[in-house]
Formats: C-alpha cells, sequence, structure tokens
C-alpha cells in the first residue's frame, strides 16, 4: 500500500528519499514521486512506473535539495496516473504526500472549490494540500493542526513549504507514521524499514499526533496540541531481511525460513503457562467463557484452523470473523469473550477497526497474536503474542501464517491447562511435537522438486478446486489464495463434503482438484468425495501422508509428506501448497513478489 518518505538533512536527501521508496516497494504501488525544496521553490517529479523510473528522472533533472518528501501511491481515488500521484502541490507552496483515506473529501473540495481553488488530479489528497494552503498564515504547524482537526477517515501525511525550508511537518490518525533521528538530519517515514541504513532511532507516533520536524528538533504534539513525550526506540536492523541470499523472491526465500521461523517462535518454551501472553494473561483468560477471532486474509485462515483447535481440546465456543465484516454486522457482545486479533502487521485497517468496535462492545479484554511489535495492534491490545516471524516482505504471507498457527496452539493449550482438560504427560507430547515442528517442516520442503513438476502442469490451466475437511478445510481455503494471489489462477476451496451440493458441476478433465488428505478421523469420508470427482474426470492432486494409504493411479497424483502430525498437520500441509503458488507463478511468468493490484500492507478499509 502507499508509502511515505520525507527527510531534512544538513546535506542533499534525494538519495535517502529514493532508497527509502525502494525499501517500500514490496508493499505494493502504481505510481511514485518525490519533491525537493530546490532552487528557491518547490519542484517535483512523479512516474507511473517503478522507482527506478523515478531516480533516472531524478538525475536527469538534477534534483535533490536538503528538504524533500518522497512517495509510493496504491490507488484509491482516481486512476494511477502522474496527475494523480503524489506529492500534490497547492498554489506552489504547499507540497504533501499522504497515505490512508480522506472519507470527507468530497464536502471539502466543494468548500475550497467555491474559495477559488483548481484541482489538478480527482485524488483526496489534493483536498488536503489546499485545505492546509487555506489555513496557512505563515507559520506550517498550525496550518496543519488545524486542517487534521477537520478530516474524517485514516491519513498520515508529510508537509513541506515552500516558504520555511528548513521544516517538514507529519500528521497521523489511524495510518502509522514514524520520525527517523539521523546523525545529520531527520526523517519521517511510514515503516522504519524505509529507514533502514539511514537511522534505527525511530519514535513510533500515536494516533492524533502532529509533529514539527526540524535540522536541530523534532517536536511532537498530540491530539490537544500539547507537546508530548514519546519514546525513542532503537529498531532492528533490516538489512538482513532485505537480503535475497540464494532465492530468486522474497516469497521463496520466507518459505523456505519457516523453520527458522518456527524455532524463533517456539524459543524458550517450556511449558503452557499464561505468560506467554503477558504477565496479565492468567487473571484475564480466567474470567473468559468464549473466544472471538478477528482478522483478515490469511491471518483469518489461521483463525479457523484455532476454532478447530480450542472448541475440541478446551470447549469453550469461538467464533471466527472477517474484521471488516464483523465491523458492520449487529452482533451480540459478550463481556466474558476474549477478543483475539490475528494479523502480520499488526496495522490492518479492517482488523484495527474490528478490534475497536468490539471494544466499544464492551467487551475489553483482548490480545492480539501478531509479527510486529511495535505496530498499532500490539499498542492497542491488552495482551499480545508477537510471532518471531522476522520481517515478511512478499505479499503473499507464508512464514507469518504458519508462525500464527503456532501462537494459536499455544494459546490453546494454555486454556486447556487452565481449564483441567491438559494432563501432565499430553503436555509433554505437544511439546514435544512442537519442538520436532522446524525438522518436520524443513522434510516437506525437501519436497520441492516434486512440487515443481506439479507447477509445470498447473501452470496451464486456468481454474482449479482446493478441498480439505475439518481442520484442513482452511487449509485448503489457504491453497486457494496463494495459488490466485500470485499465479492469477481462479482457485476456490470447498469443504469436500460440500462439493456434492454445487461445485461438482465444474469438475471436468480441464478441473485440477487438489486435496489435503493426512490420515485423520475424516479421510474415509474424504476418499469418497474424492471419488465423486474422479467418476466425473477430475484430475486429483493429492497431498497425503505418510499414514494416508493413498497410491497414484491414472488421474490421481499423490504426493505423501513424511510423517503424519496427527493436530499440527495443517502447520506440514500448507508449505507444499505455497510452493505450488510460488513455483505455479515462476512458470507463468508472474511477479510473485508484487502481484498486480496487491499490497502487503492493507491500511486503508
Ligand atoms: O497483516 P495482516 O495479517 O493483518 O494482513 C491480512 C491480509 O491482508 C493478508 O493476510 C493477505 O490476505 C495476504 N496477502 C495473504 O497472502
Amino acid at each position: 500500500m502507499c508509502g511515505i518518505v520525507g527527510g531534512l538533512a544538513a546535506s542533499d536527501v534525494s538519495s535517502v528519499m529514493i532508497e527509502g521508496l525502494r525499501r517500500l516497494e514490496y508493499r505494493g504501488y502504481d505510481s511514485c514521486g518525490v519533491a525537493f525544496f530546490f532552487d528557491g521553490g518547490l519542484r517535483r517529479t512523479r512516474s507511473t512506473a517503478r522507482v527506478a523510473d523515478l531516480e533516472e528522472q531524478v538525475k536527469a533533472f538534477g534534483l535533490g535539495g536538503r528538504v524533500g518528501i518522497a512517495h509510493t501511491r496504491w490507488a484509491t481515488h482516481g486512476a494511477p496516473t502522474t496527475a494523480n500521484a503524489h506529492p500534490h502541490f497547492s498554489r506552489d507552496r504547499i507540497a504533501l504526500v499522504h497515505n490512508g483515506i480522506i472519507e470527507n473529501y468530497a464536502e471539502l473540495r466543494e468548500e475550497l472549490l467555491s474559495r477559488g481553488y483548481v484541482f489538478s488530479s480527482q485524488t483526496d489528497t489534493e483536498v488536503l494540500a489546499h485545505l492546509i494552503d487555506s489555513l496557512y498564515e505563515g507559520d506550517l504547524l498550525p496550518a496543519v493542526q488545524g486542517a487534521v482537526s477537520r478530516l474524517t477517515g485514516a491519513f498520515a501525511i508529510a508537509v513541506i513549504c515552500r516558504d520555511e525550508p528548513q521544516r517538514m511537518v507529519g500528521a497521523r490518525e489511524g495510518s502509522p507514521l514514524v520520525v527517523g533521528l539521523g546523525k545529520d538530519g531527520n526523517f519521517l517515514a511510514s515503516d522504519a524499514m524505509a529507514l533502514a541504513g539511514t537511522t534505527n532511532r525511530i519514535i513510533y507516533l500515536d494516533d492524533g499526533d502532529v509533529v514539527d520536524v526540524r535540522l536541530d528538533a523534532v517536536r511532537v504534539y498530540d491530539v490537544d496540541g500539547v507537546e508530548a513525550h514519546r519514546e525513542i526506540r532503537v529498531v532492528p536492523d533490516y538489512t538482513v531481511a532485505v537480503e535475497l541470499g540464494p532465492y530468486r523472491h522474497y516469497m521463496q526465500k520466507e518459505i523456505f525460513e519457516q523453520p527458522r521461523a518456527l524455532a524463533d517462535t517456539l524459543q524458550g518454551i517450556e511449558e503452557f503457562t499464561p505468560r506467554l501472553f503477558g504477565a496479565d494473561a492468567q487473571g484475564v483468560f480466567e474470567q473468559v467463557d468464549a473466544i472471538l477471532i478477528l482478522a483478515c486474509g490469511t491471518s483469518y485462515y489461521a483463525g479457523l484452523i484455532a476454532r478447530y483447535w480450542i472448541e475440541s481440546k478446551v470447549g469453550i465456543p469461538v467464533s471466527v470473523e472477517i474484521a471488516s465484516e464483523y465491523l458492520y454486522r449487529d452482533s451480540v457482545p459478550n463481556e466474558r469473550t476474549l477478543v483475539v486479533t490475528i494479523t502480520q502487521s499488526g496495522e490492518t485497517a479492517d482488523t484495527l477497526s474490528a478490534l475497536r468496535h468490539a471494544r466499544s462492545q464492551g467487551m475489553r479484554r483482548t490480545l492480539t497474536i501478531c509479527n510486529v511489535a511495535t505496530s498499532a495492534m500490539v499498542r492497542e491490545c491488552a495482551l499480545a503474542y508477537i510471532t518471531r516471524a522476522g520481517h515478511e516482505i512478499a505479499v503473499a504471507s507464508t512464514k507469518a501464517f504458519t508462525t500464527q498457527l503456532v501462537g494459536l496452539f499455544l494459546l490453546t493449550m494454555v486454556f486447556a491447562r487452565l481449564k483441567g482438560r491438559l494432563g501432565a504427560a499430553q503436555e509433554a507430547e505437544y511439546l514435544r511435537l512442537l519442538r520436532h515442528l522446524p525438522a518436520a517442516v524443513s522434510s516437506v520442503l525437501a519436497l520441492e522438486p516434486q512440487i515443481i513438476a506439479w507447477a509445470d502442469v498447473f501452470a496451464r490451466y486456468d481454474n482449479a478446486l482446493f478441498l480439505g475437511r475439518g481442520m484442513h478445510y482452511p487449509v485448503a481455503l489457504e491453497g486457494a489464495l496463494k495459488l490466485k494471489e500470485v499465479s492469477y489462477i481462479h482457485a476456490e476451496a470447498y469443504p469436500a463434503g460440500e462439493l456434492k451440493h454445487g461445485p461438482l458441476a465444474l469438475v471436468t478433465e480441464q478441473m485440477p482438484v487438489i486435496t489435503i488428505a493426512p490420515k485423520d478421523d475424516l479421510l474415509e469420508k474424504l476418499k469418497s468425495n474424492m471419488a465423486e470427482v474422479r467418476s466425473r474426470g477430475g484430475q486429483l492432486y493429492v497431498f497425503a501422508d505418510s499414514n494416508s494409504h493413498i497410491a497414484s493411479e491414472p488421474g490421481i497424483h499423490v504426493i505423501r509428506l513424511p510423517e503424519n502430525y496427527g493436530v499440527l498437520s495443517p502447520i506440514l500441509h500448507v508449505i507444499p501448497l505455497q510452493l505450488l503458488a510460488y513455483h505455479t507463478a515462476l512458470a507463468r511468468g508472474t511477479d510473485a513478489d508484487k502481484p498486480r493490484n496487491l499490497a502487503k500492507s492493507v491500511t486503508v478499509e
């Protein structure tokens, strides 16, 4: 999604701007731009191509300066054209970049039109540039404060002004914005990673903050305009995350990082204690009689798997809701519910809004399972479990999903123990299974050559069905999502028992049917569903395990996972589906890391 970089330094900031945008490219964008205070005025250049093209333009025009703002745009209001790309100007005096959506832009636009402002784009952002200009009386800070107080929606902005070239002002509400404190300059960015290599001393702004950035001072003002203290944090070195090493894509790298990510996530876990979820977790968990899981996309599918685990091992009701649907539905709140958000980024707007909605309904016991310790979600939830997947760059989530599942399984076990449903011997056995998980995942990754052979066949199909039963149905959903995201093959997942209620009509020889078939209580039922497919000519591609006893034969292709992993089997069975999606994308020539139209972190509703 959109990205912001801004800088104010003692020397030219153009290379920091371009490098920052490059580091944000993974989030997905369709145009980009940069503006500087240059030669006594504001100058900009914009592109609907990649950041590399923007860099060429900056060089060709000899642009640069000691103050600059830059942006990658993921279109919401207005097509991805040069005119709609940021930075937006007002009267050549104000330049602004913006992430998020200004919901009341239409009425503000009418007002500004009546005051003589001329619009050159279809964006909501240009409204804000003109609004700031209309309030400007020689001091940028109050102009920005006044303008943002009139906005509804989510935003993060960086603003510079022709008449105050030693200053940059930022503000945020609902979209992330950080300040980077450097040796020779100060910076703004929508993600600390954009400033890697420039500074690792970061201030995470709170919602409602406005920041006044100068060369020798950074002042933060809260929503009431009162100067506020915000902690300076030293963030990890992101350099390792952005190195591809021997891999062709981040998606492949991140799939293969899973043994390490799982080992890191499980490090130091000796027992299923509530303390894993925070010092106050025991007191909170003891008062809970239901769980509500809120999430989007892949994280939602992790939640669906957790429902099977928690309801069977703990015996308390779990509902799992797509965050954007829960938000606008009349639901029945229960104050004794633990609200669990699952999110890789911790910044997904739908999930954050759903959390706030649940809290506004009186459900104040909140926990997040999140991969980013500094994210808004972690700050807003009472309890947190931080997965240690490491930075996930590819748009398609892989290692975040399997580490989320570990976090959710730990939650299941902690509740089971609290409810007296987990004996010491069972606890020891589950801990043993978890410790062996990284090795088990490695042995599944070793199946890659067989999966590549399947991917070459899949690349020729336009459609695919994924089937699973029980807790492997969400695995099928995740496999279908991965395939459509990166290869653009239309893929759908069904609980296998549902096939005969409609989707069977789609099955012909042209329909590959991927089936998740480990040995479990539902395997015999699943085999009947597979027979229904075969007798209609469908081609079955089956991921079985060592105990499934399904043999390859004409029309039935089988890859066997080396181990049966019982209740944790979803963690292993999703790995070949990730590899299948990745290699099918390679075979079809799509960009596995940056699928069209998608963004890594979805910070707009
Ligand atoms: O950061 P989050 O986990 O909250 O993101 C949720 C979804 O946007 C995300 O899982 C998305 O579905 C991925 N592209 C899936 O690969």
